[in-house]
């Protein structure tokens, strides 16, 4: 098998012990479903490409009309997959163990040598096959029937492919894993063979939706020839379960040259999109929805002309509601023009979120769902919940997470997402003074609302590796995890992912968990720390040290850094006020200095670099430790890639090896720009000698 990395986790390949686990699997497999559109259809060609590859165990598929007579057949036994009402219409007894199922959820009921996979619908059935085919990949046949709902309902990926680019063909906005798999040259490719090897990737980890292209939306999308284009997309993404939608450009009207406004309040703007998008779901009935940007970083949208973020959101929610489609709106609105730091102390573009939405909850269609990024800036290596996660009690809101590593190496340094992610996910924003923890807000659960949950932006591309590293994708098999269950293990899943992915060798599951639990605080020691942000170039690539940029610049990200203090003063106060957007109790946690945990002391609090942490350590002598520190474990990362040289498949190893070679070289590159930049403005010298006139 040529292991390049295309079929990431799903390699299906042999197990050590496959002659004993082939003879425990059922000896046939029935899908209730012959239609191949329908993912029971895929879930049972799955299920044979599994066995065929995991067990060396061919057996064919058959379908619905021979499902009766195959009772049990001894000790061969019959694998079966359908949605509830499939298993009844063949007269099957559906035996939940009296579990509830809710939409996506599966049941796999086990007995004797019969399994029984049940699926609320056609998805949930796929999904159930596929969590069988991921215990048979890493060599255990369940034994045990058991029941799996997802967390929340919403769980999407974000793809920022560019239709038109202005040059650069089949771009993907901070993709680091090559050209586009949807587009090229302003149209959706003839080529999409991409497309159905991703969407089978989605779907064994649950994720059930795709946004296709870029938030900074093209206005061609709702043309026709376009639309058909997407139609083969959705046709392929379909027996994967994954329902398409897409970006749109909110003064499509007036770009397209049809109208000369886009007034969300206009007559004729509204028959625009109610027109628009009838013709959109003549050719994609399953049209996920709509995913919206505006008014945002120079994006056209409703308050440039009056109207409220409700009344832009609602244009497009009452297009789609004869539909069933979902309306994402996104919550990063601010005003990128307007941030003068030097003349505003107060000024704070982390306050803008909350600013931009007060008074609106509430005011949105049932089939808004606001999507916020976890933190209140942009995907920062730490970052605060959002509060505006706490303002929202009667609008569903889902979590914008990104896979891709904008602001975290960009796929050269190795990141592992989990943890960071869980900071946010588990993190209480105490609303009304009760337990109120962001994944059971973006669930529903909180407020009782019944829509909500997560979305990530993805990053991938062409390349072999999908993302551009192997190791990246551990995140995207993380992502379709969390979503489903935020509560799973942040090791469990680098394990699982590891042995999916690279095989059985201890070695190699015990140095991937252990460098992939290490990167998040690794990259946080020697980019940015206590809250700083990611100390990277702000102005266009986001890549590489360059801590000049963080102050003066017109995007609102800024560290206030002179030649005695540094940090956002964002107390209530002294400061821009944003502590006091949280709830009372946690307000007073980030306004107080002393109860501010020292890893996001800088974000809320502005102090001179001789300030004494609660570690004992001044800021500065932490900023010199710590990317001391950062760097010397990176530089651990080669020799122990090394020892795994071998022990795994050789081209994965050995491009993986080339990454964590540049990712130990980029880290000193790091450690010596931040900590000269900042001893060069302070004139402070290292207590160590490392820095500085010694
Ligand atoms: C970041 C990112 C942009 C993106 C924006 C967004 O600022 O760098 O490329 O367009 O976020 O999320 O809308």
């Amino acid at each position: 098998v040529a292991e390049t990395g295309i079929d990431a986790w799903l390699r299906y390949a042999r197990v050590p012990n496959c002659g004993k686990l082939r003879h425990e699997v059922p000896g046939r497999i029935v899908a209730l479903n012959n239609s191949e559109a329908s993912p029971v259809y895929t879930a049972g060609q799955e299920l044979a490409l599994g066995f065929a590859g995991i067990l060396d165990k061919d057996v064919q598929v058959s379908d619905t009309s021979s499902a009766k007579h195959h009772g049990s057949h001894g000790h061969s036994g019959t694998l079966m997959v359908g949605t509830v009402d499939q298993f009844a219409d063949a007269s099957m007894d559906v035996d939940l163990d009296d579990d509830e199922l809710i939409a996506d959820g599966y049941h796999i009921s086990i007995s004797g040598s019969d399994v029984h996979i049940i699926g609320e619908n056609d998805r949930g059935a796929l999904y159930g096959a596929f969590n069988y085919l991921n215990a048979l990949a890493q060599g255990n046949v369940p034994s045990e029937s058991y029941t799996s709902n997802p967390d929340a309902p919403i769980r999407w990926v974000n793809h920022w492919d560019n239709l038109q680019d202005g040059g650069t063909h089949g771009s993907v906005e901070r993709g680091y894993g090559g050209e586009s798999i949807f587009y090229w040259d302003g149209s959706v490719r003839e080529d999409l063979s991409r497309v159905p090897q991703y969407a089978r990737l989605l779907a064994s980890v649950g994720i059930n939706g795709a946004i296709v292209n870029n938030v900074n939306a093209n206005e061609s999308m709702v043309e026709p020839y376009i639309v058909q284009g997407l139609q083969r997309v959705a046709d392929l993404m379909r027996p994967y379960g994954v329902q398409i939608g897409m970006s749109l450009n909110f003064a499509t009207p007036e770009l397209l040259g049809v109208l000369d406004t886009y007034d969300p309040l206009n007559q004729s703007v509204i028959d625009f999109w109610n027109q628009r998008t009838d013709m959109i779901y003549e050719h994609i009935p399953d049209l996920a929805g709509y995913l919206i940007k505006a008014s945002s970083e120079g994006q056209p949208g409703p308050l440039a002309i009056n109207r409220t973020l409700a009344e832009g959101a609602n244009l497009f929610a009452k297009a789609l509601q004869p539909h069933g489609g979902i309306t994402m709106f996104r919550a990063f609105v601010y005003d990128s023009t307007s941030l003068n730091e030097t003349e505003d102390w107060r000024a704070d573009r982390a306050n803008a979120a909350v600013e931009f939405f007060d008074g609106l909850d509430g005011k949105f269609d049932d089939n808004v769902v606001i999507q916020i990024k976890y933190g209140p800036i942009d995907f920062q290596v730490r970052e605060p919940a959002s509060p505006l996660f706490a303002h929202l009690k009667n609008t569903p809101s889902a979590i914008e997470l990104q896979v891709t590593q904008e602001y975290l190496g960009q796929q050269d340094h190795v990141m592992y997402f989990a943890d960071l992610w869980k900071s946010v996910l588990d993190f209480d924003l105490r609303v009304d003074g009760e337990q109120s923890l962001v994944k059971d807000i973006i669930a529903g659960r909180r407020f009782n609302q019944p829509l909500g949950g997560y979305a990530a932006v993805s990053g991938i591309g062409l390349n072999q590796t999908w993302l551009g590293s192997h190791l990246a994708m551990s995140n995207l098999y993380l992502y379709g995890q969390m979503a489903w269950n935020p509560d799973v293990s942040s090791a469990g899943v680098i394990e699982d992912w590891t042995r999916l992915t690279f095989g059985f060798n201890q070695d190699v599951i015990d140095t991937v968990r252990e460098i992939s639990l290490e990167a998040w605080p690794t990259y946080e020691n020697y980019t940015g720390n206590l809250g700083i942000q990611t100390l990277t170039d702000i102005l266009n690539a986001h890549y590489g040290p360059n801590p000049a940029s963080q102050d003066g610049n017109p995007w609102g990200q800024w560290t206030r850094a002179d030649t005695f203090s540094i940090g956002m003063d964002r107390t209530i106060e002294n400061g821009t006020g944003f502590a006091g957007q949280y709830p009372p109790e946690v307000a007073q946690m980030y306004d107080n200095i002393e109860t501010t945990p020292d890893d996001l002391l800088l974000w809320f609090h502005h102090v001179p670099y001789t300030y004494v942490l609660n570690s004992g350590e001044t800021v500065i002598q932490h900023f010199y430790n710590a990317h001391y520190a950062g760097s010397e474990n990176a530089q651990t990362f080669p020799e122990r890639w090394q020892a795994l040289q071998g022990k795994m498949d050789q081209q994965q190893w050995s491009e993986t090896m080339h990454k964590f070679v540049y990712q130990a070289g980029h880290s000193i590159v790091w450690r010596d720009a931040i900590n000269n930049f900042y001893y060069n403005l302070s004139d402070i010298p290292d207590e160590l000698g490392r820095v500085g006139h010694h």
